[in-house]
């Protein structure tokens, strides 16, 4: 078989785990050829292959980011995109391809799947919002580094006696908030689910500095949202599945926060940097089981299928199910981190 791999969207740690696995089983194992497309949809719009075999694979599995590039091209967004993507496969000889991507690259996959081409998904993103999957590779990386660098704020806001607000990636659903958050011990954690008093929340500050703190750590998910307010964004422009850019909310909880505690306040904007290097243990286990689920069905044929983490298991459900709708923050898990604000 000749077997088709991309990687589409914002990148994420553990990528490169899952195109090593599927290249071991698939050539290694299998007998079949595994061809790479560059840059998401794009490389496959364009017809723009790279080979993957052992040797272009070696070294792979704590390297960050994506030997094959991605974009965030949108085939329904091109001139007969989906037309060129299905030239592509035909030209190509796929006889299956597999897409790794979060919401908008499984929802082309799913559409692909619908006008007859052989896809299995592979899930991917920091923001652990796909549904369908428990988790996804890339998010326990980012929560690693947002509770590392809560960690060291900690130390400076003790020192100068400040609030640190430190914002985290998280455009739909607060995940990496809220366990980065959990886990570095935040005062207040804002999330997109839940829209945000602030003055609850420099209430909460208030009470923890009359009860003998000298600091607060307030973390920010980008896509939390002041109750009546509006997302904070840095442009207005739109990509090609319609998001528009995010970042800066922090800014305002900063100013917000300063001028009616008098507190001095301070912000950190994380941004990209949780979906840079190396991938944690958990997420190159996650990324290597998935990508040789992958394999696997595609080996049986068994396309239209998104491969999965249900519990402790690696299953396979199908494609359309794990776009249905955005996994949001568990608002049990979120209580348990609200126990310790303020
Ligand atoms: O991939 C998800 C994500 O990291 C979101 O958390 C974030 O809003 C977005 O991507 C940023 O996208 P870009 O890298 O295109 O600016």
């Amino acid at each position: 078989m000749r077997i088709g791999v991309l990687t589409g969207g914002g990148d994420c740690p553990g990528l490169n785990a899952v195109i090593r696995a599927i290249v071991r089983k698939g050539e290694g194992i299998y007998g079949h050829t595994i061809v790479g497309f560059r840059s998401g949809w794009r490389g496959v719009i364009e017809d723009e292959t790279i080979d993957l075999d052992r040797n272009a694979t070696r070294g792979l599995l704590p390297r960050g980011g994506t030997i094959l590039g991605t974009s965030r091209t949108n085939p329904s967004k091109v001139d007969n995109g989906f037309e060129k993507v299905l030239d592509t496969l035909r030209g190509e000889r796929i006889d299956g391809l597999v897409a790794i991507g979060g919401e908008d690259t499984l929802g082309v996959a799913s559409q692909l799947t619908d006008a007859g081409a052989n896809v299995i998904g592979v899930p991917k993103t920091i923001d652990n919002d796909l549904g369908a999957t428990d988790f996804t590779f890339g998010f326990d990386t980012a929560v690693q580094i947002a509770t590392d660098a809560i960690d060291r704020l900690h130390t400076t806001a003790e020192s100068h006696d400040r609030v640190m607000v430190v914002e985290v990636m998280g455009r739909h659903a607060g995940w990496i908030a809220t366990y980065a958050g959990l886990a570095g011990g935040a005062d207040v954690i804002l999330v997109p689910e839940e829209p945000f008093d602030i003055a609850q929340v420099c209430e909460h500050i208030r009470r923890r500095h009359k009860h003998g703190a000298r600091f607060s750590i307030v973390v920010v998910a980008e896509g939390a949202v002041p109750k009546e307010g509006q997302m904070a964004t840095q442009s207005s422009d739109v990509d090609a599945f319609g998001h528009v850019r995010l970042g800066g909310i922090s800014n305002w909880v900063q100013q917000e926060i300063e001028s009616r505690t008098g507190f001095e306040t301070r912000v950190t904007i994380l941004g990209h940097v949780l979906r840079g290097g190396t991938p944690t243990a958990f997420d190159r286990v996650l990324a290597t089981r998935l990508g040789i689920e992958a394999i696997d069905a595609a080996h049986e044929r068994d396309f239209g299928k998104m491969v999965a983490l249900q519990g402790t298991s690696i299953t396979r459900v199908p494609l359309a199910d794990a776009v249905r709708e955005l996994k949001t923050v568990d608002p049990k898990i979120f209580g348990v981190a609200s126990v310790f604000f303020g």
